[in-house]
């Protein structure tokens, strides 16, 4: 069988490894693997594919960034897209093809899949917003990161009794700000899920104060609306109609607000792109190689609209629907360990 492996949306660190455990488990099972270029892309007009073999994959598992390009083109909003897809599968001849992406990736394959074509996704995103997984690529090397740099953050903090502003990846969930903030030991974390009003995080800093901390590490996601700050994006929207999040300047505005409310100097650092480059950790490589494998099983199996997704800590087989169904947000209990132990 002819599989096509493509990689949509954001880069994350661990979709090489993902690419290599479709591409060698494909091959070493007698079936042919072809990349598509740029993601959805790829797929528009005639495509465009190039053959994978073994040697493609040499050194993958270590590399960040995907050896396919990726794009955020959406298929959905191109009139006659679907049919673009399918036809370019055609001509290219494509049987089966394993998408790897977040919600709007794998919307566009859950589509696809209804018009009866042969899919099956992998899950992807460091924003970890999907449903039923508890895994998904590129979150635990975020998550990484953003320890590092809040541990980073905390020394020069306290040799100079500032307050650091650190703002994380995180467009409508707070799952990098929270996770981050836990391993980190952040003192504050402000999140879609839970917003605060800028008079809190100035009383919450005013109580840190008054228990002798003279600094503080205030973690926000991008996406978190912050009571009394105006912080607006505008600008050009993506395929998918998303702004560009950086274009708010969160992070700065915050910055200048908490200082000029408290007695502290402030300053702002906006982690952006460097979460989601680099190398991927061992877990960014392990699942991606295990849900690589089980993408593969399920199209040789003759299962197509489902992705590949760890439940209960296994991998399992779970409906592209639901999976895009809705966003899986930061729940209380997780941001009450935040808050418990900040
Ligand atoms: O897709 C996830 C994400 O990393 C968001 O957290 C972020 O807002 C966005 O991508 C950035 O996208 P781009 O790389 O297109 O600037």
């Amino acid at each position: 069988m002819r599989i096509a492996v493509l990689t949509g949306g954001g880069d994350a660190a661990g979709l090489n490894a993902a690419i290599r455990s479709v591409g060698r488990h494909a091959l070493r099972g007698g079936d042919e693997i072809v990349g598509v270029i740029n993601g959805w892309a790829g797929l528009m007009g005639s495509g465009e594919t190039r053959p994978l073999d073994e040697a493609a994959f040499l050194g993958a598992l270590r590399q960040g960034g995907t050896l396919l390009g990726s794009s955020r083109t959406n298929p959905l909003r191109i009139e006659d897209g679907i049919a673009q897809v399918e036809a370019a599968m055609e001509t290219q001849g494509i049987e089966a093809l394993v998408a790897i992406g977040g919600d709007d990736t794998l919307s566009v394959a859950a589509r696809l899949a209804e018009h009866g074509a042969n899919v099956v996704g992998l899950p992807k995103t460091v924003d970890f917003d999907l449903a039923v997984t508890e895994y998904c690529i590129g979150f635990d090397s975020a998550v990484a990161i953003v320890t590092e740099s809040l541990d980073r953050l905390h020394t020069t903090a306290a040799s100079h009794h500032r307050v650091m502003v650190c703002e994380v990846m995180g467009r409508d969930t707070g799952w990098l700000a929270v996770m981050g903030g836990i391993a980190g030991g952040a003192d504050l974390c402000l999140i879609p899920e839970f917003p605060l009003h800028l008079d809190e995080v100035v009383a919450q800093i005013a109580r840190r104060d008054a228990e002798g901390k003279t600094s503080s590490i205030v973690v926000v996601a991008e996406g978190a609306e912050i009571g009394g700050l105006v912080a607006e994006a505008d600008g050009p929207t993506d395929a998918f109609g998303h702004v560009n999040l950086a274009r708010r300047a969160l992070a700065e505005r915050l910055a200048d607000a908490i200082e000029s409310a408290t007695s502290h100097d402030t300053r702002a650092t906006v982690l952006g792109h460097v979460q989601r480059g680099g190398s991927p950790v061992a877990r960014d490589r392990i699942w991606p190689s295990r849900l690589g494998v089980a993408a593969v099983d399920a199209i040789r199996s003759g299962v197509s609209g489902v992705c590949a997704a760890v439940v209960g800590d296994q991998a399992c087989l779970v409906p592209l629907a639901d999976m895009v169904a809705e966003q899986k947000r930061v729940p209380e209990s997780l941001y009450r360990v935040f808050t418990d132990l900040s």
